[in-house]
């Protein structure tokens, strides 16, 4: 690179970066979602972001592995692919103890993944995703479960039934009701492609596709099939109102084998979907060993982000960092450290002015770095012991012993 050569300051196409106000949202959405899944009885796990590329091409939908996998040959030749997304991986870790795991299992796990897409509003090359799954019950208590778990996430983000709708479908019910009408049953994958983009290509072009595919005409179903309307009615019940039967909805993926689901912003502003799942009864089989039943979904934070802009329910950045400590002069530098330092033990989180600086500049940058209380440390404070708590926000006061500090701050914060 020649001295005139500057490097560019924009990171990778489609890549995020998170300065400390985009950071305490994403931690605000992972929060969120870890303590609603613990709740839930979740448990934690992760795996690698690098896999071998197999892993997809067995089962992950062929757009997924055909044109949006990021991989590449190791060192050693092999092939190996940046994580497109979860559900591989996590069959690959219970298929490995499928013997000593013990049924049923509730996991879950917050990770990026990457797919090569072209970057436009609610999808990037790198997101993350909640993935939760339950492995292990073959019956509709299941998808009750993950879709309870879902409707919670969004009510704890603030959300209200009437902000967000989950779109419920059967996938082997489709597949059935379209078999029987096809010249062929070979045909049943271009049916549901065909049936997928419905709504895009119009109803007249629709027709004349169909017409290659079948002898006679299709009617959408309007009644949902059984294990569909029970899920529908016990979600009721359990105080999710805002569930629909999709009868088009199949969902990308080719592992789905039964009930397939996709939550949905109800906003003009942002119609998209926000995230979505499925049962898939038969993934483990790739690895040889019986097979499980589960359902799972994945969540991704680039559409939640959206979701939360628009319906305004992104949390104010609030400083991670409680207390700024002013000092008079550097004289007092010491000082400061020290009192830090014992209020550090009593978890108050706290940075130290370390500039010969004005006390005004001072509180003017903790300010502008939303912290909310200062300290001056000077001689009267150094021989006392009291200090002066400021609240920024409201200009507020109080004089207090050192040992009262934690308590006004931790009040005042909660
Ligand atoms: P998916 O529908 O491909 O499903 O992705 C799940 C969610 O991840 C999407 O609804 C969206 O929120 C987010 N997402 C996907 N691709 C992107 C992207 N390029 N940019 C931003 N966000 C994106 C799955 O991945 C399944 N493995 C989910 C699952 C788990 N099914 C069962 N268990």
């Amino acid at each position: 690179m020649s001295h005139e050569e500057k490097l560019s300051t924009d990171g990778y196409k489609g890549v995020r970066d998170f300065y400390p106000e985009a950071m305490a949202v994403q931690n605000h959405i992972f929060t969120v979602m870890r303590k609603a899944a613990e709740q839930f009885g979740y448990v934690e796990y992760a795996t690698s972001v690098l896999e071998p590329a197999e892993l997809y091409e067995v089962k992950s939908g062929e757009e997924i592995v055909r044109d949006q996998m990021y991989t590449f040959l190791d060192r050693g030749e092999r092939r190996v692919a940046l994580r497109p997304e979860l559900t591989p991986s996590i069959a690959r870790l219970v298929a490995a103890r499928r013997r000593e795991l013990s049924f049923p299992l509730r996991w879950y796990s917050i990770a990026n993944m990457f797919r090569y897409e072209r970057p436009q509003r609610g999808r990037l090359r790198e997101h993350w995703q909640l993935n939760a799954d339950l492995f292990g019950i073959p019956g509709p208590e299941a998808e009750i479960e993950l879709l309870s778990l879902a409707s919670h996430i969004m009510k704890a983000f603030g959300a209200t039934d009437a902000d967000f709708e989950i779109r419920i479908n059967d996938r082997n019910a489709l597949a059935e009701n379209l078999t029987t009408r096809l010249k062929d049953p070979a045909l049943l994958p271009d049916a549901l492609r065909l049936l997928d983009k419905k709504d895009k290509i119009g109803p007249d072009e629709f027709e004349t596709q169909w017409r290659t595919l079948s002898d006679g005409s299709w009617e959408l179903p309007t009644v949902p099939p059984e294990n569909v309307s029970r899920i529908m009615e016990r979600l009721a019940t359990l105080h999710c109102t805002n569930v629909t039967y999709a009868p088009l909805l199949t969902r990308g993926f080719d592992y789905y084998t039964g009930v397939v689901f996709e939550v949905f912003d109800t906003s003009t502003e942002n119609p998209r979907s926000l995230f979505g799942g499925g049962r898939y009864d038969r993934l483990l089989e790739m690895f040889g060993v019986e097979s499980v039943p589960t359902v799972g979904f994945g969540m991704g934070d680039v559409t939640i982000r959206d979701f939360l802009e628009t319906h305004g329910l992104i949390p104010k950045y609030v400083s991670p960092v409680d207390l700024f400590i002013c000092t008079l002069d550097p004289s007092f530098f010491d000082a400061a450290q020290e009192l830090a330092n014992r209020l550090r033990t009593q978890h108050v989180t706290v940075a130290v002015n370390l500039l010969d600086k004005k006390v005004g500049d001072q509180i003017a940058y903790a300010d502008k770095h939303a912290i909310p209380f200062i300290i001056c440390v000077g001689e009267n404070e150094v021989k006392d012991r009291t200090y002066a708590v400021k609240r920024l926000s409201s200009g507020e006061e109080a004089r207090l012993a050192e040992s009262a500090i934690p308590e006004h701050i931790r009040n005042a914060t909660a």
